[in-house]
């Protein structure tokens, strides 16, 4: 696993939370978040390989992510813009999310997902 240095300032009130991600050449990585970011803003700021042209705004798929099993009812179930844009993606899978979508809550401290071929800028 590799660890990279922390973004999140060390004197921040907010609970630190952590997201493990596995890349497309299957290496896993460790990143922290605070509550409220966005998945999507977590991975690329850590530099991992994740395209999110449209910056969030539900509307490129190119941030397509597979949720971890153990953690799939745990999130919000998907709006149906968010459906719609999944649609697109060539490698859908039932796991498939948009990482943008996602939003970080102490109920999501320990999030497991994979990025897909498709979200490989
Ligand atoms: S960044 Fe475009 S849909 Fe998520």
């Amino acid at each position: 696993m590799v660890q990279s240095p922390s973004l999140v300032n060390p004197q921040s009130p907010f609970k630190i939370m952590k997201i493990y991600v596995t890349d497309q050449t299957g290496k896993e990585h460790e990143l922290e978040g605070l509550e409220g970011w966005r998945v999507m803003e977590i991975i690329r700021d850590y530099g991992l390989p994740i395209k999110a042209e449209c910056g969030g705004a539900c509307c490129c798929a190119t941030c397509h992510v597979y949720v971890d099993g153990a953690w799939q009812d745990k999130l919000f179930p998907p709006r149906d813009d968010e459906i719609d844009m999944l649609d697109e993606a060539p490698d859908l899978e039932d796991n498939s999310r948009l990482s943008c979508q996602i939003i970080m809550s102490e109920e999501l401290d320990g999030l497991k997902l994979t990025l897909s071929e498709s979200a490989r800028p």
